[in-house]
């Protein structure tokens, strides 16, 4: 069964632009696109050889001309019209890196849609400095994991946003959606139990800083 994960990232793509999926693996992004019967052009890249012919394997199966692959590293071999470009299942130095070795392609990329498994505030702080603006986010719950997923956007209109959105997710503060509060309530208890078994006094206060920090936002209406 393809996971909720991706059924969320997928959901975040626009009709009508061609889309990237950078780091495609098993290319399951490409066929449940293909499902959903894309008409813009799909582009899987992988920079892996063994992951490189899974997604081979996949667009085979979809056998559809407008879902292609390549084995290629990061954003280097995007033309033009991939205007659309997802980086998921990765950390955030690899997505960093993986931007910053072809930053000239953030030229006519419009649309990022990242899901980072680390970092998250650092991802929205290093996009939103390349100029993007923050207009989706969710947090999905799958397997005893949270992953956050965000979707970039460039705007004549450029936002900005206080640390405290940059850390949480402006989107996420405003929904705080189930998911948000269970997240947010596992980290109240972990922080509580670091607390109860350190003596470290500065570490203690930083912590009960976030908590008061985190309850704020969880119990304030
Ligand atoms: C953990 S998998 C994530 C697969 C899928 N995107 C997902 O979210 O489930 C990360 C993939 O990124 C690929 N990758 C890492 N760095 C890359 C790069 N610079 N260019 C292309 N692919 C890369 C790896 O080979 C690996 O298959």
């Amino acid at each position: 069964m393809i996971s909720k994960r991706l059924n969320k990232i997928v959901g975040f793509i626009d009709e009508g632009h061609d889309v990237a999926d950078i780091g495609s693996d098993h290319g399951l992004v490409l066929l449940l696109l293909s499902k959903k019967g894309f008409k813009a052009n799909v582009l899987g890249v992988e920079n892996k050889q063994g992951p490189y012919e899974n997604l081979s394997k996949t667009v085979k199966t979809i056998n559809k001309p407008n879902f292609q692959c390549i084995l290629g590293n990061g954003l280097e071999n995007l033309t033009e019209n991939y205007k659309t470009v997802i980086l998921a299942g990765m950390g955030y130095s690899t997505i960093k890196s993986i931007i910053e070795a072809n930053l000239d392609k953030i030229d006519f990329i419009n649309t990022f849609i990242v899901d980072s498994h680390t970092n998250q505030d650092e991802i929205r702080r290093f996009f939103v400095n390349l100029g993007f603006n923050i207009v989706k986010e969710e947090i999905v719950y799958e397997d005893s994991i949270f992953y956050d997923l965000e979707k970039f956007q460039k705007s004549n209109v450029k936002k900005s946003y206080t640390d405290k959105e940059l850390k949480y997710g402006p989107i996420n503060l405003d929904k705080k959606t189930e998911e948000f509060k269970l997240k947010y309530n596992s980290k109240l208890l972990k922080c509580k139990e670091i607390i109860d078994k350190i003596n470290n006094e500065k570490r203690i206060t930083e912590l009960k800083r976030e908590i008061k920090e985190i309850e704020d936002i969880l119990y304030e209406n």
